[in-house]
């Protein structure tokens, strides 16, 4: 921002603007839109002689300065997450909803990791440390050899850590810190990600892998972690659905792992439980076969995780039909109905279409269009799909299915799942189907045909 001219940001998801107004242009979000205050009002920068910020060849780097070992903590669906353990002066985020298991999930962290060696602080801006205590003992985490504080003063805060120099802090949460050099309240946009710049760069100079957690919040008063998440170098979401025992961390950015990884964790009395067979979990409630159910054989991050669609298509008493997903794209479903419709002239005009996958998943893969036709098309023409079997594939607009990466590992898991047959996508590499029935093929209408004799 230029100095002088005031600059304004949206608390939900950070777009600036410089023009004030009721609703964000970039997210919807009504009354979200804040003045924003630059971090430092100091004086344009100059240069400083020639000993600072000097280059480095690359190749300098390399073994001098090769990165220390990541720490893995033994929660390995954590582990997986954070792209094999913790990485030593990295800053993460963690944003979940109000009361999803953000603070459970990170004191079973704090503690795994106190278990495996590392000095670790936990500082609470929400919690006093006795609550904390309280719920470490619940959690069998009594004896835990974690460092607790209860603090929101940004500098009290830099100068415990300071002095404490751990290896791995946890400030829970990012909303709750108050920087007294800044003069908005807490919870502002300029509050947060002041906090936020000045523990990651506490994170880079001292040597401390610090975790922030961020509330996604509703409310556009207070600044949600999608306005910090440039700064880190990792940021995870705690997802999951009401009613629904299990949560996925999921790995949204990362610069030391894949983005894209979850981990999946189960909610008990005793804390969160990890759940190291997804496939199994998600498919747990599946009884028969039935009209509108496909499963769908997924990828996320660097393993293959199976899951079910479920459509239900009906007439509509409406004027204008519904279309309603939960776990998937509603703009990729209206894609897929016009694909239907245009290419293998299916209409679902007159038709309310509800799709969900279950158990609380979420898919962003393209590569489940086919299993979301073919859920469609079970659902319209109340025929399920064959038995036991699975289905992936990529729909392009002119109605061809495009092949998808990992298709061996896809059927495997299909396979170890105990399903029999397989419907995937022609092209690509010639794959071992490791024992499952391979049907291949050319483009959603042929599978209309030869699935549903359409
Ligand atoms: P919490 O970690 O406080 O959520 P967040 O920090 O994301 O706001 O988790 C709160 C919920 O988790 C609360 O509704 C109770 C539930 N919970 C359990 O079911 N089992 C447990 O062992 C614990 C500690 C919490
Ligand atoms: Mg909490």
């Amino acid at each position: 921002a230029r100095p002088g001219k005031p600059t304004f940001v949206c608390a939900e998801c950070g777009n600036t603007t410089s023009k004030w107004s009721g609703r964000c242009e970039a997210c919807g979000a009504w009354n979200a839109i804040q003045e924003d205050v630059p971090l430092s009002t100091g004086p344009a920068a100059k240069t400083l002689g020639s000993e600072r910020g000097r280059t480095v060849p690359l190749s300098d780097l390399s073994a001098r300065e090769a990165p220390p070992p990541r720490t893995a903590c033994g929660l390995s669906e954590l582990d997986r997450v954070l792209g094999g353990g913790l990485v030593p002066a990295s800053a993460i985020l963690v944003g979940g909803d109000p009361g999803i298991g953000k603070s459970t999930l990170l004191l079973q962290a704090a503690a795994a990791f106190a278990s495996r060696g590392l000095k670790v602080v936990y500082i609470s801006g929400e919690e006093a440390s006795a609550q904390i205590r309280m719920r470490a003992q619940r959690l069998g985490l009594g004896d835990a050899t974690v460092a607790l504080g209860a603090e929101t003063n940004l500098r009290d805060i830099l100068t415990t850590l300071e002095a404490e120099r751990p290896d791995f802090a946890i400030i829970d949460s990012v909303q709750t810190m108050w920087a007294d050099h800044v003069a908005s309240a807490p919870g502002s946009v300029a509050q947060v990600r002041a906090a936020a710049h000045e523990l990651t760069s506490f994170a880079k100079r001292r040597n401390t892998a610090i975790v922030m957690v961020g509330h996604v919040t509703k409310d556009g008063q207070i600044a949600g972690p999608r306005v910090v998440e440039h700064m880190v170098d990792t940021v995870l979401y705690f997802e999951g659905e009401r009613g629904h025992q299990f949560r996925i961390l999921r790995a949204v950015k990362n610069r030391f792992g894949p983005a894209d990884e979850i981990g999946v964790f189960e909610m008990t009395g005793a804390g969160l439980a990890e759940v190291t067979n997804p496939s199994a979990l998600f498919l747990s409630e599946r009884g028969t076969p039935s009209p509108g159910s496909v499963v769908f054989s997924g990828i996320e991050g660097t393993r293959p995780v199976l899951c079910e669609f479920q459509a239900l298509v009906a007439p509509t008493p409406h004027a204008q039909p519904r279309r309603q997903t939960v776990g998937w794209d509603g703009g990729r479903l209206s894609m897929i109905l016009a694909v239907l419709e245009a290419r293998c002239g299916i209409p679902f005009t007159g038709l309310d279409v509800y799709l969900n996958v279950a158990g609380g998943m979420k898919v962003t893969e393209p590569a489940a269009d086919l299993a979301v036709a073919a859920a469609l098309l079970s659902a319209r023409e109340d025929a399920a799909l064959p038995p036991e079997t699975v289905v992936f594939g990529e729909i392009s607009l002119s109605g061809a299915l495009r092949p998808v990466s990992q298709t061996e590992n896809r059927l495997k898991e299909a396979r170890k799942l105990g399903f029999s047959a397989a419907i995937a996508p022609e092209g690509g590499k010639t794959v071992d189907a490791s024992g499952l029935r391979l049907t291949r093929m050319n483009d959603l209408a042929s599978f209309v045909g030869e699935v549903f004799g359409a």
